[in-house]
């Protein structure tokens, strides 16, 4: 077998080819992936505001590495490696604000800037050794509307120039303005699934009918399969008449994102950002999901919930009866995952395919083709 397992030739008239099941299950095709999609392309990790004052660290997971995120005394972003230089001690093990304007290493106490110079070193002088060689390993990191991305491939394009040339059009949703929002609550969940069958299940809804009843209840559109509306050129899907919001409670009073009033009805929409990114954008709330690869049968998945801050501060307003919605139908795509991530454990399984319907899906087999192949 190669470990670009792509030669099972089942073909079927009016589907699509999918993955394979060495696809989802391999372990040496994951370790390919995480080399050669999770560690060359701008992974999401984050928001900018988790790192507000100077020394404010945030450790975050990209393909195989631990990458620590700092800001600097100019304000702006730097992310290393998160290596010491010493004898190789990884260096931080917690995201937090508090710990001042020096990286200090657990094991021997070398200490480093917020710009990854070796400052100090305990029982050596300053002449002992040339401390201004050293320095913690730079990795590329950058923001696009409050959400922040680390590359930690020296030769990809820009994070700008990715997000703009992307399949999925990230920047049709810059009119919400995602960066004035403010983080309100984030969830942390343990799929037992490949991350491919979850990037799978959130481009298509022919899912929804079955598995997110009262998600349909609110977006009819959903419900007959779609993802999409046809009668709309703004890829936005339009909510049932007399519904408000993506919420337990409808009409619940809380502000409306920008650019929301503008349109002719309350409406949702939705973006995969390859590889590990879901944005959607409800009439209330944007909530920013990271998949975090861990083994090829095992995805850590982060929801952060963005609402604008006067939504967060008023008492009045509640927030949770939307959160609480989303996070329902979370665990729903969580619960289907895992069904079939054992499915595809079954040496019975071949290949899994697409119809037209799920054209979202075969989009990003083509792109993780477009990777794997020209690596
Ligand atoms: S390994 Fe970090 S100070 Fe020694
Ligand atoms: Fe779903």
């Amino acid at each position: 077998m190669s470990i670009n397992s792509v030669s099972i030739s089942n073909n079927i008239q009016g589907l699509r080819q999918s993955f394979t099941r060495d696809e989802y299950v391999s372990p040496a095709i994951f370790a390919h992936e995480m080399e050669e999609i999770f560690a060359k392309r701008w992974n999401f990790v984050g928001r900018a505001e988790q790192l507000t004052h100077i020394g404010d660290r945030l450790v975050v997971e990209v393909g195989n590495e631990s990458i620590l995120i700092v800001r600097n005394r100019e304000g702006e972003l730097r992310a290393y490696y998160n290596v010491c230089q010493h004898r190789g001690s990884q260096l931080c093990d917690k995201s937090g604000s508090g710990f001042g304007a020096a990286i200090t290493c657990p094991y021997h106490s070398w200490s480093y800037s917020l710009e990854g110079k070796l400052v100090s070193a305990i029982h050596h002088d300053k002449e002992s050794f040339d401390r201004d060689s050293i320095s913690l390993t730079q990795v590329r990191v950058d923001e696009w509307q409050g959400n922040m991305f680390v590359c930690l491939n020296d030769d990809e394009e820009s994070l700008h120039d990715w997000l703009e040339d992307l399949y999925s059009k990230p920047f049709d949703l810059d009119k919400f303005e995602m960066g004035k929002l403010k983080v309100a609550y984030t969830t942390v969940d343990e799929a037992k699934a490949n991350w491919k069958v979850l990037v799978e299940n959130y481009c298509e809804c022919l899912h929804c009918s079955v598995v997110h009843p009262e998600f349909c209840e609110i977006v009819p559109v959903y419900g007959k399969g779609f993802n999409f509306q046809n009668d709309r050129f703004d890829s936005g899907v339009s909510l049932a008449p007399g519904m408000t919001a993506v919420s337990f409670k409808q009409n619940e009073g809380l502000p409306l994102l920008a650019s929301m009033e503008d349109l002719d009805d309350y409406s949702v929409f939705g973006a995969y950002v390859y590889p590990n990114m879901l944005i959607d954008v409800n009439p209330t709330l944007v909530a920013v999901t990271a998949y975090i690869p861990r083994t090829p049968t095992h995805t850590t998945i982060i929801t952060t919930y963005l609402f604008p801050a006067e939504a967060i501060n008023n008492p009045a307003m509640d927030i949770m009866p939307a959160v609480e919605f989303n996070d329902l139908v979370n665990h729903q795509d969580i619960d289907v995952s895992e069904r079939v991530q054992r499915g595809v454990a079954s040496k019975s399984f071949k290949r899994a395919y697409h119809s037209e319907m799920e054209k979202y899906a075969q989009r990003f087999v083509k792109q993780y083709r477009q990777d794997i192949t020209n690596s």
